[in-house]
């Protein structure tokens, strides 16, 4: 199996993305909740650490994103943000926090740069909240926005299906992204929409876009990382390039070392004092 080698250690910023986009490199994003995890992702070589809010998902053992708290998406952030040397560290505005009052939106968005360490934030949305994401940008804060399947709003929504496979939401997405683009964000994730629309919103507006379920033509990609190293058992979209498989191995070697100790194998007097 090959592995990447960083061709550039130093650390990515807004601006080296933008020239990502123009120069057409890849912008690989992998999301990371802990400190011993997104460590060994900044080690590989990934470009931009999501603290995504799918950790309400798979840390917290909820259903949807929707109960995760600012409080408890800091400690993530913070957590991520002290193992990455090179990696930009994107951590997202949970559910709840961003949508109402533009002030309180920059409020938020400046306790997660403030106690997190963080380079920049994540949030849902198009036009409805420009204004909100506008007031984020004043205070100088880095903004990726999030298009097609916004999971905070699944209640609305009702499921998980393929978004804007129709012309008139096709149509709202694109204006949208550009919206977001013209405002000033720094980057754009399109969730689960045709690939051909993903690859006509990237020709559409200069920022980078990332894609999960949005097809080769993005300009990077980005999964979550229990989903792509198995450890997430079960959990199989038509998306998602499984390239390991965590979730088996981890259940062998824990039964291994419980059989270890039920037989006495371990430890033995080497292991001992
Ligand atoms: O929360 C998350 O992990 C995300 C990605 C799926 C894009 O938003």
């Amino acid at each position: 199996m090959s592995s990447y080698v960083i061709t550039d250690a130093r650390k990515v910023t807004t601006k080296r993305m933008l020239d990502m986009k123009r120069t057409g490199e890849k912008i690989a994003m992998l999301t990371s909740y802990d400190f011993t995890m997104a460590g060994l992702v900044d080690r590989a070589g990934m470009d931009v650490i999501l603290v995504g809010d799918s950790a309400s998902n798979v840390m917290q053992g909820h259903a949807t994103t929707v109960p995760i708290t600012l409080d408890e998406m800091i400690v993530y952030g913070r957590t991520v943000a002290r193992a990455c040397k090179r990696a930009f560290v994107l951590v997202d505005m949970p559910f709840g926090t961003y949508q109402g009052d533009p002030i309180d939106a920059q409020r938020n968005a400046v306790r997660i740069m403030q106690e997190t360490g963080a380079d920049g934030v994540k949030l849902e949305g198009g036009r409805p909240i420009l204004d909100n994401v506008k007031m984020i940008l004043r205070a100088g804060i880095p903004v990726c926005a999030h298009l097609g399947l916004t999971p905070q709003s699944i209640n609305q929504f009702g499921s998980y299906v393929t978004r804007a496979t129709d012309d008139a939401e096709a149509r709202t997405l694109l204006e949208d992204a550009r919206a977001l683009a013209d405002a000033g964000c720094f980057m754009l994730v399109l969730e689960k929409i045709p690939s051909t629309l993903a690859a006509e919103v990237t020709r559409a507006i200069d920022i980078p876009t990332i894609g999960i379920g949005a097809g080769p033509d993005t300009d990077g990609q980005v999964l979550v990382a229990h989903d792509m190293l198995g450890l997430n058992m079960g959990f199989k979209p038509k998306f998602l390039r499984l390239y390991d498989h965590m979730g088996e191995q981890m259940t062998e070697s824990v039964g291994h070392y419980i059989s270890d100790v039920k037989t006495g194998a371990f430890p033995t007097l080497d292991e001992s004092y």
